[in-house]
């Protein structure tokens, strides 16, 4: 393959600091199995990801211009009021104290640490401290009293100063862990250099920066947007970004769009699941507030359905402001599959074309490359920079996951369709796919069209075994305020269904949910509602479960109107 992009990325490199030079060759891999499976981003030299803030004061303006800008961080906490504001400076400080922390703990460089932090401050800091010494960071869950230490005992006395450790490119940085659909979680492990240079690439391109620009992303840092998006990419370009602890519909739903209109945000990233949370409601409450300072609005997380996308577009950025609807997983660092904004001719619902260095292939089952309109297995055929190098403790696993089913290339696990324009539609993961009488069905198409129907705010849709199609559909909805479910509304619901798709993806089920289980990044967890659509009560490991009581009422839920019976039956 020859669509590596190595100028691309020399030049991407250039605007950093390195204390030793990157020579010859940029990039070497192998993607078959079959071989000894590696993905080595070489010969960048040795960097420090902190020294994006300080050596690079006398050797690139990024520091200085934001020091002179003067508000880097806003933390907008829960309560409205409750905000504090951070210079990069006093960030690089708050580091290098928490680093020496750190040190005085014993961690080295190399080392693994281990974070328990809500969406504050200090948790970037404490992230940014363990690359400044060269250690790897992994934000988790429960907190462990036996060998956890708390922040405030610690860093009182701790100096200003801390001399970076130079790492090499590819030296690890992060350890990401991600549930995976059968639940037992994949350590997905990032690399110091490749990393930097991939979400620093595609923040600035994607969503287009400028040095006057507010960024605001409202994802949580646990999760992989917050690690790429609202730490290392904007952070790498200086960039003044907003950080929020708060749900977006407290104190009231308008909570998003009065702080845009407060902090002039101009580059808003969110997920579907948000909007459609919000869309709920109406745009009153949207246009109560000031938008013009708004010129990019993104997506992240799944696709967004095209009701959601006219929404978000129409309503939010008033027909003014490009839709990014980004493609990316955990696993690839960044985005892969964008629209550049202004640049890219926008279709609702498709994240359009691929970014630089990135070669994606559609494969049929059966492994061979399709060709021009299509729909199969998203794959890419090359690597680029931020891509994961291995799943931690369990290089076989990597392997098998990602590489075993289609040798030779990054499997995915997401379907995707090409249409006659060559863009790029991603249906869902393949095991959301349905197998329904021999017709593999998507269960985002199905979805699509039932947020379609003006009652219903969300759906999702799950499999169901049946003795004689295999599969059947079993639908989760959730209405918009105000709206009673009923027998009504279900058989309009399953018409509109038949009626979009075709009659093979006509209903099973619809079941009614005023809330849906989800991840804290707003995932919606199938493989729970894959149990509850059956009954099944033991639902494994559900520690990244959001809100646990959505559980309860929706096992209580299981009950539905037989057509032709003409009466309510338990699922
Ligand atoms: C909205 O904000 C812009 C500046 O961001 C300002 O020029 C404009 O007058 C404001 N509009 C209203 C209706 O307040
Ligand atoms: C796709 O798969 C089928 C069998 O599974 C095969 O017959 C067909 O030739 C494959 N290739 C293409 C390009 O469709
Ligand atoms: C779908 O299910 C049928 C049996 O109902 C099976 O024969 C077929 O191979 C399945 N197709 C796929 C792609 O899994």
């Amino acid at each position: 393959f020859v669509l590596l992009c190595p100028e691309f990325w020399g030049d991407v490199a250039e605007d950093f600091f390195w204390k030793t030079k990157y020579t010859g060759k940029f990039l070497d891999y192998n993607f078959d199995v079959t071989k000894e499976t590696f993905l080595i981003f070489t010969n960048l030299g040795k960097l420090n990801l902190l020294n994006i803030f300080v050596e690079t004061v006398n050797n690139y303006c990024c520091l200085m211009r934001v020091i002179f800008l003067g508000v880097v961080l806003d933390r907008e906490g829960n309560e409205p009021g409750d905000e504090k504001t951070v210079t990069y400076r006093e960030l690089l400080q708050q580091v290098c104290k928490f680093a020496n922390v750190l040190k005085s703990q014993g961690v080295k460089k190399g080392d693994r640490v281990s974070i328990y932090m809500p969406m504050v401050v200090e948790l970037v800091v404490a992230m940014l401290a363990c690359a400044r010494i060269g250690a790897v960071h992994a934000i988790v869950v429960p907190w462990n009293p036996e060998v956890d230490l708390c922040w405030h005992s610690l860093i009182g006395g701790a100096s200003e100063e801390c001399e970076p450790v130079w790492c090499d490119s590819e030296d690890p940085l992060f350890i990401l862990y991600t549930s995976g659909s059968t639940g037992k979680p994949k350590g997905v492990l990032h690399t110091v250099s490749g990393y930097m240079l991939y979400t620093a690439a595609t923040f600035k391109l994607v969503f287009d920066y400028h040095s006057d620009d507010v960024y605001w992303c409202t994802a949580d840092i646990g999760w992989i947007t917050g690690h790429s998006y609202i730490t290392y990419g904007p952070l790498a370009n200086g960039a003044t970004s907003v950080l929020f602890e708060g749900l977006p519909t407290y104190p009231d739903v308008s909570r998003m769009w009065e702080i845009v209109d407060k902090y002039h945000v101009s580059k808003f990233y969110t997920a579907p699941t948000a909007i459609r949370l919000l869309m709920k409601y109406g745009s009153e409450p949207v246009q109560k507030y000031n938008r013009t300072s708004l010129k990019i609005l993104g997506t992240v997380g799944e696709p967004i359905n095209p009701e959601a996308w006219q929404w978000y577009y129409s309503v939010v950025g008033e027909k003014r402001c490009p839709v990014v609807d980004t493609f990316w997983q955990t696993e690839t660092g960044g985005h892969v599959m964008t629209p550049l904004p202004a640049a890219t001719p926008m279709k609702p619902g498709s994240a359009t074309f691929p970014f630089f260095g990135v070669v994606p292939a559609i494969l049929n089952e059966s492994g061979e490359e399709l060709e021009g309109p299509s729909e199969g297995y998203l794959v890419f055929k090359q690597p680029w920079p931020g891509v994961m190098r291995t799943v931690y403790g369990n290089h076989e696993r990597f392997e098998t996951t990602y590489f075993k089913k289609f040798p030779g290339f990054y499997v995915t696990g997401d379907g995707c369709r090409r249409d006659k324009d060559g863009y790029y539609w991603i249906t869902g993961r393949i095991d959301d796919m349905l197998n329904v009488s021999g017709h593999l069905l998507s269960t985002a198409e199905v979805e699509s069209a039932l947020v379609e129907h003006e009652a219903v705010a969300e759906a999702a849709v799950v499999g169901r075994p049946h003795p004689v199609k295999g599969e059947s559909l079993y639908c989760f909805v959730t209405l918009n305020d105000g709206i009673n479910y009923n027998q009504k509304l279900e058989v309009e619901l399953k018409k509109q269904v038949r009626e979009k798709i075709g009659a093979i993806a006509t209903p099973d089920y619809i079941q009614n949910a005023p809330g849906l289980p989800k991840t804290r990044s707003g995932k919606i967890m199938r493989r729970v509602l894959r149990k509850i659509a059956c009954n099944e009560q033991d639902l494994g490991d559900v520690s990244t479960l959001a809100d646990s009581s959505v559980i309860e009422q929706l096992f209580e839920n299981r009950y539905f109107y037989d057509c032709k019976k003409k009466q309510m039956l338990i699922t």
